[in-house]
């Protein structure tokens, strides 16, 4: 659809109004809505998604300008961020006005704020009115890959969902970078949609991640398949991949592989197995990853070998989400840390 199918936003609206659960697409991922002033609405999000209560929603809305309709103690520099990255997939943390009632925020006293880059979205929300938001969750089931396109929120989330807003595949494909601050230091909480180096560069001061993982071969780790995709992952520099390759399947392992690099050395003596070559551009590789990964998963493949991504800015919030995806192969002997489910 496109924005001027004004008919679908009206009926949209009105379902939010009336405590329904829609699903719409923002450039990042699609996220699940509800009115965000809706108390048992936003409890449906948390039952659909089956997601703990106190992990908090953020709060999507149409006008930069009223983050202060939303938020409280706003530092100048989440003023500053806002005005030059919104509408984009950047969400602040930021004490909650009365106007965020408390089970959005899983009981925090802050709350995540965001208003996303997306025709349909802008739409909508707009649809709502002034005071109009959406608390939404990406629209996936706890623990899985979020969705990028209108058909994955079906196969996600089937008719638990009361309207599927489709607009196309989503133009970042990752989650949004996640801000908060700590007196005068602005933190990224969760790498994605824009970088550290794009954010200091409007602030002129330093920005700090937090929890970032050193690039690392990453192994199976411990928790039950908590972390998607439901196939097992491995992430492995360019040298080991293929050898990986060969030793799983000797043990008559069927494996898939991922490669940005455009370096293949196709092994003739792989037999089990099948090779994904992605685009070495970090933007359409972060656009296609989620998608990638759901076909994989739907070919059944005991393991999915993927090419360790440059340890460069650009590439920060794909190799994170590769790191807690690899994390996380059940039955396995190594324990980490990692495997905190997804959101
Ligand atoms: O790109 C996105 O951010 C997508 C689209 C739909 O906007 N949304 C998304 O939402 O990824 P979700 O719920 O899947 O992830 C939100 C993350 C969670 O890790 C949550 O813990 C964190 O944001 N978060 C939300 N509010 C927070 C708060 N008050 N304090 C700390 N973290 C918060
Ligand atoms: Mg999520």
């Amino acid at each position: 659809m496109t924005p001027n199918d004004h008919d679908q936003i009206v009926a949209a609206a009105a379902l939010l109004r009336a405590g329904g659960i829609v699903a719409f697409p923002t450039e990042t991922v699609y996220g699940l809505g509800a009115d965000v002033s809706n108390l048992s609405a936003v409890r449906r999000v948390f039952e659909i998604k089956k997601r703990p209560a106190d992990h908090p929603l953020i709060v999507h809305f149409a006008d930069s300008s009223r983050l202060h309709h939303w938020a409280r103690e706003i530092p100048e520099q989440a003023w500053q961020l806002a005005e030059y990255f919104w509408p984009g997939p950047l969400t602040l943390i930021l004490p909650r006005s009365h106007h965020v009632p408390e089970n959005v925020t899983g009981g925090q006293d802050t709350v995540g704020l965001r208003v996303p880059d997306h025709p349909v979205a802008l739409a909508l929300l707009n649809a709502l009115g002034p005071e109009g938001a959406l608390a939404a969750p990406s629209a996936n089931r706890f623990g899985r890959l979020s969705p990028t396109t209108a058909t994955h929120v079906r196969e996600e989330l089937g008719d638990a969902v009361d309207m599927v807003l489709d607009g196309g595949a989503c133009k970042v494909g990752l989650e949004s970078t996640i801000v908060g601050f700590n007196n005068q230091t602005a933190l990224v909480l969760r790498p994605g949609g824009i970088s550290l180096e794009a954010l200091e560069e409007v602030l002129g001061s330093k920005v700090v991640a937090t929890g970032r993982k050193k690039q690392a071969v990453r192994v199976p780790g411990s928790l039950a398949s908590h972390y998607a995709p439901d196939t097992p992952l491995e992430l492995w520099p360019t040298e080991s991949l293929w050898q990986r390759a060969i030793e799983l399947e000797t043990e008559g392992l069927r494996t898939a592989i991922m490669t940005w690099s455009g370096q293949n050395p196709e092994r003739p003596e792989r037999k089990n197995g099948t090779h994904f070559a992605m685009p070495a551009e970090p933007e359409v590789y972060g656009s296609r990853l989620y998608a990638t990964l759901r076909r994989l998963d739907h070919e059944h493949f005991d393991r999915l070998l993927i090419e360790a991504p440059p340890d460069a800015p650009a590439w920060m919030a794909i190799a994170d989400r590769l790191q807690r995806a690899a994390s996380c192969i059940p039955d396995s002997e190594v324990k980490t840390d990692d495997c905190a489910p997804s959101q």
